[in-house]
């Protein structure tokens, strides 16, 4: 352990002991008494940070689940909160330590629960209030925590904000959403909504355009209105104190405007649905984000809970914005650009690994999620998927970092896109099909067994089940040492029982190899786990860089190797099949 790790550790434990936190748990005390709950159900021991200054989401397995396609208690073809409660005993046994559930709010669903009209009670469709209370509650018993979507850009314009809104010029709500004359009969300016058509819609009642990022029917909420940003950290209060562990915000780029409504400059080209590119300067990544940002998270620090942005960044200097100056804004966001790499590329992801852990920060990487191809069929090349699957399934668990699963990654669901536009479900799709196809194919029912509609439903599927449903499910996978779910429950286990790979941090072990990322984890203890993973279609034969992390005489003990093996006697001598995956533990007592 060098000097700097030794100090570093001192530092944070000192820090731990110092942190004024009474003040907060005061705060929490006073506002359950002012509401006349008799607890917070979210109220929890404070100042849990461990040695290394980490928390609980530090080291918990986030997995993201996608209510309408979770499980259905009612038969209706629709997932809801009790078919999510009833699978508890699964997501803790695979090691699950909290749930983010996308917006199970009430809503038209015109984005399927991305166009919320109340913020503080549950769509019937997927349940009431004391459902998820249930949920939190058996939740809780299973060490899961919950952690529920926040739409803060936009409401449905059927929320009664947005109706009172455009009741009339003259509404105390009007400035609570963006109005704006129009320009000689044409909208305000060129902005395009990132699902097609301009992002102004023209109201006929008051003869003015309202501004929307998405469809139409999510309206932009005006957040320079303190009245906007108050009744806002209400709602999410709403929710910490039923026992909510955090929030995902969902496109938070996106939530203040040029106040001039400048035009965007145009790009060359058209985009998905025929409209010219833009450089959207004008309308996204405002500084004024950070305020916001700063702001929820005073309220998030008062509740011990966590911050997960949907960040939407070019470059890796871009996502450290989104920590704060301070790390006093979220304290996970969104690492999305690896779900960008078409394929697998050991230098690729080495370069992209490198940078972000060069920027400093705690890292979130994401492969997969409702809007995205899944990984399986992204980084699958045909002949090898299961395989692919697996390699992921390493990558992302032993990255340093917070991993947070796609439902369903962990048996391998492939995507299941709409042949036909009449069978599209997602407005994306119906308006850009066929270039822009919509993302049904990426939120199929979970396959829980080979029987009809893989088990999700005993009533019609609201999207089709995924054909590989027979042989990828939870019932079948589980039979099976060797299939992608035991891997992901070995890996999930080994991540908890290795403190290197939660606390560790990543050293990288084979620099130039085209063919095979390869990197340690270690500890401040010097506990140490290496990794090689072959993204190549060849066998290749890999000479680690051991001595970065140990001693020349150290062994390293093999703990997964799937398609590889070390050398005897030569530990850091790999051969690694195709997709071949490779990890052991250096055991210090041959050092
Ligand atoms: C986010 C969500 C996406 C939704 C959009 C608008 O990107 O992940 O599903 O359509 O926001 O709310």
């Amino acid at each position: 352990m060098t000097k700097a790790w030794v100090l570093a550790g001192i530092l944070v434990i000192a820090m731990c002991a110092l942190t004024p936190r009474g003040g907060a748990q005061q705060k929490q005390k006073k506002d359950a008494a002012v509401s006349g709950q008799k607890q917070d159900a979210g109220a929890q021991p404070k100042g849990t940070k461990d040695a290394a200054g980490h928390e609980w989401f530090n080291h918990a397995v986030f997995y993201e689940i996608y209510p309408r396609s979770f499980a259905d208690s009612n038969g209706d073809g629709v997932g809801d909160l009790k078919g999510i409660t009833s699978k508890l005993d699964y997501l803790q046994h695979l090691g699950v330590g909290a749930i983010w559930i996308t917006p199970c709010f009430p809503s038209p669903q015109v984005d399927f629960g991305y166009d919320v009209s109340d913020y503080e009670a549950i769509d019937p469709m997927y349940g009431t209030l004391a459902d998820f209370d249930e949920l939190v509650a058996k939740a809780k018993a299973h060490n899961i925590k919950i952690i529920l979507d926040f739409v803060p850009n936009h409401t449905s314009d059927q929320h009664k904000w947005f109706l009172e809104s455009k009741s009339s010029k003259t509404n105390p709500k009007r400035d609570w959403y963006i109005w704006r004359d129009g320009k000689d009969g044409k909208p305000p300016n060129n902005w395009t909504s990132t699902f097609g058509g301009s992002t102004w819609t023209l109201d006929p009642t008051t003869g003015q355009y309202y501004y929307h990022y998405f469809y139409a029917q999510q309206p932009d909420l005006n957040w320079r209105n303190p009245e906007v940003r108050k009744a806002m950290l209400d709602c999410m209060r709403f929710w910490y104190k039923r026992g909510v562990a955090g929030f995902r915000l969902d496109a938070v780029d996106t939530l203040f405007e040029d106040p001039d409504l400048k035009d965007n400059p145009i790009l060359p080209g058209l985009d998905k649905f025929g409209f010219p590119n833009e450089h959207e300067i004008y309308n996204k990544k405002l500084p004024e984000v950070h305020d916001v940002m700063r702001d929820m998270r005073k309220l998030a620090d008062e509740y011990d809970a966590v911050l997960i942005g949907e960040t939407w960044t070019a470059n890796v200097s871009e996502l450290r914005d989104y920590y704060g100056e301070k790390n006093d804004e979220l304290q996970m966001p969104m690492d999305l650009m690896l779900t960008q790499f078409p394929k697998l590329s050991a230098p690729q992801f080495r370069e992209h690994i490198t940078a972000l852990e060069d920027a400093g920060g705690w890292p979130v990487f994401v492969i997969s999620n409702h809007d995205i191809v899944r990984s399986y069929t992204r980084w699958g090349d045909g002949k090898n998927n299961d395989q692919i699957a697996k390699l992921a399934a390493t990558m992302y668990m032993l990255l340093r970092g917070t991993p947070i699963m796609y439902y369903g990654e962990e048996i391998g669901m492939e995507n299941n896109d709409p042949k036909r536009k009449e069978d599209v479900q997602d407005p994306q799709g119906r308006r850009g099909w066929p270039k822009e196809i919509g993302r049904d194919g990426e939120r199929t029912p979970m396959q829980w067994n080979d029987s009809a509609n893989a088990g999700f439903t005993t009533g019609k599927p609201w999207l089709p089940v995924g054909p590989n449903f027979k042989t990828h499910n939870v019932a079948t996978e589980s039979k099976d040492p060797n299939s992608i779910l035991s891997l992901y429950r070995k890996i999930i286990a080994l991540r908890s029982s290795e403190p290197a790979l939660r606390e560790g941090k990543y050293v990288e072990l084979n620099g130039g190899d085209p063919n095979v990322l390869a990197f340690a984890r270690q500890d401040f203890g010097g506990q140490t786990v290496i990794v090689a993973l072959n993204m190549s279609e060849s066998a290749q034969s890999v000479k680690l860089e051991l001595g970065k992390v140990a001693a020349p005489s150290a062994r390293a003990a093999t703990l997964i190797a799937v398609g590889a093996k070390a050398s005897p006697g030569d530990s850091a001598t790999i051969s690694l099949e195709p997709y071949g995956v490779y990890v052991a533990k250096i055991d210090s007592r041959l050092r």
